[in-house]
């Protein structure tokens, strides 16, 4: 089937509302070509293109992808300075296209190890969306689960110290209200390529019941077709919750 023909099949009224990708396999697709690293993660960024297309044009409200995490520090200086690099020039290439695309763009991740002028770059940019009401696209950079989870409980022991709440407050939604990804629903649908199958510290909180979708597409080669087919699939899982049926 393509990309039209899947599109058919999809139930509009069963859609995820918010998905999230682990864009994994850029390495290995560089190396099958002979080529470095980095010439993969370029690839890379046209799947970005066609997926963020496709979550418009099917009607998906919360897209958040995962382009570089906290451990990904640990790679060689080239490839992490590269890598730094193509976000932001992508970001500053695409941000009017998305613009027009009625989309709202927006980094979730810590300011730990970013200079300032990094970080006023990226927020230059994604201001220029955030009247949009469109697909909300998220870009899990510089971002690592655990680390929300910490930044967060310290937000939380704050607001107690100040008398801002107290300890019998907290409950599931004042956590879920001091991640970056406050105020939006968790993700229904987790896609990873490359044929790995783990979280990687991705959205460890958010995800407690999400489906997963794995493919052994390379990040490099995902195409829209292959999006809309995971979102099928997640359309016929059963999701129980914990309940019996
Ligand atoms: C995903 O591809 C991109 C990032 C993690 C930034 P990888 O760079 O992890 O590629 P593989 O997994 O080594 O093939
Ligand atoms: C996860 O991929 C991080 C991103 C996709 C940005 P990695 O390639 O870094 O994950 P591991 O090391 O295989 O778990
Ligand atoms: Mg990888």
């Amino acid at each position: 089937m393509n990309y039209k023909e899947i599109i058919k099949k999809l139930d509009i009224n069963k859609l995820p509302k918010h998905i999230g990708v682990i864009m994994d396999g850029n390495g290995r697709w560089a190396n099958k070509q002979g080529a470095i690293r980095l010439w993969g993660h370029k690839h890379g960024v046209e799947s970005v293109r066609a997926i963020v297309e496709a979550s418009v044009e099917v009607g998906i409200k919360y897209l958040t992808i995962y382009a570089f995490s906290t451990e990904n520090w640990t790679r060689p200086e080239d490839e992490v300075k590269g890598l730094l690099k193509l976000i932001l020039d992508s970001l500053i290439k695409e941000v009017d296209a998305l613009n027009k695309q009625n989309i709202i763009v927006r980094f979730l991740g810590t300011d730990l190890g970013l200079s300032d002028e990094y970080k006023q770059k990226i927020e230059k940019e994604c201001e220029k969306t955030y009247t949009n009401n469109g697909l909300n696209f998220n870009i899990a950079f510089n971002y690592g689960g655990r680390l929300e989870l910490l930044e967060g409980i310290k937000t939380i022991a704050k607001q107690i110290q100040e008398n801002k709440i107290s300890l019998s407050d907290i409950d599931e939604s004042i956590v879920s209200s001091v991640l970056y990804t406050s105020g939006m629903p968790d993700p229904d649908l987790i896609i990873r390529t490359s044929g790995e199958q783990r979280l990687s510290n991705f959205l460890i909180w958010q995800s407690a019941y999400a489906e997963f979708y794995f493919t052994d597409v390379l990040w490099p080669d995902f195409r829209k077709k292959d999006f809309v087919k995971a979102i099928l699939e997640y359309q016929n899982r059963q999701r129980r919750y914990g309940g019996s049926k």
